[in-house]
């Protein structure tokens, strides 16, 4: 069972590099479920009903989001009505859409989690306390379970790692959009990456136009983020399954670099 992570996809440079290699990566490693984190997909900020079906028609199976979930407004007409697509499960009880689901394809089975970080971002409900409850009961129906952890402090991730090592199948990181080198198989059998990273353009900050970027660090002042153009980067992460233990058995970081990737 191999599942294909993509991380923070960003505006339109990020649709179109995702556009672009996702025949190639399904052709390559023959994932049977793929799963990528969309909050930054529409202009950087939150997704669309359009993205998302896009992401869909293009392989997608299953989106999470994170703290730019609500940044499009559009949002509040759909993510009730799609059971792809995860927003972060420590909101506060009644908010919409969905924390935790389970994805299908191909006779093959992925739960999927969404959780996000306390620390230099909102104070939402503990993520550990909603990842002991949420992945203690996914596991009594199913192996294959999936943790984005949409966070910015490593050490809060490196955390939420252990903290689900031989419970969670893996528990990989969005949000700092700067794929980490730290990939492993903790020892209970959990593939854990503190950052995925992200798809977008490489020659701006984060995947936004730089200047902007630039003038808010120099003046304080509020300044409105564009998507950056440009050549792009794409970064994800393939982790193969053993169907017996449900446990991690390899992962592997994928970068690819636009006009120097070569793919067979
Ligand atoms: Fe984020």
């Amino acid at each position: 069972m191999k599942v294909l992570f993509i991380g923070d996809i960003v505006g339109n440079t990020g649709r179109k590099a995702l556009k672009q290699t996702l025949p190639h990566l399904k052709s390559k490693y023959s994932p049977d479920i793929i799963i990528a984190n969309g909050e930054n997909a529409a202009a950087g900020r939150g997704i669309t009903a359009s993205i998302a079906k896009d992401f869909f028609e293009w392989g997608i199976h299953g989106i999470t989001m994170g703290n730019h979930t609500w940044d499009n407004k559009e949002i509040f007409e759909f993510i009730d009505d799609e059971p792809r697509m995860v927003r972060p499960a420590n909101y506060p009880p009644g908010t919409p859409g969905q924390g935790y689901t389970v994805i299908k394809a191909g006779g093959k089975e992925l739960a999927i989690v969404n959780l996000m970080g306390r620390t230099f971002l909102p104070p939402l409900d503990c993520p550990f306390r909603a990842a002991d409850q949420i992945v203690d009961s996914l596991r009594k129906k199913h192996k294959h379970i999936l943790v984005d952890f949409h966070a910015e402090a490593t050490s809060e991730k490196i955390a939420m790692g252990w903290h689900l090592d031989g419970r969670a199948s893996m528990v990989v990181g969005t949000h700092t959009h700067v794929q980490s080198n730290d990939d492993i198989i903790l020892p209970e059998g959990t593939a854990y990456l503190t950052d995925v990273g992200m798809v977008g353009s490489r020659e701006g900050i984060l995947g936004m136009e730089r200047e902007a970027v630039l003038r808010k660090f120099k003046t304080q002042l509020p300044v409105r983020f564009q998507v950056c153009e440009g050549k792009w980067h794409f970064h994800a992460v393939l982790v193969q399954l053993d169907p017996a233990t449900g446990m991690a058995k390899k992962i592997q970081k994928i970068r690819l670099l636009e006009d120097e990737w070569i793919m067979d």
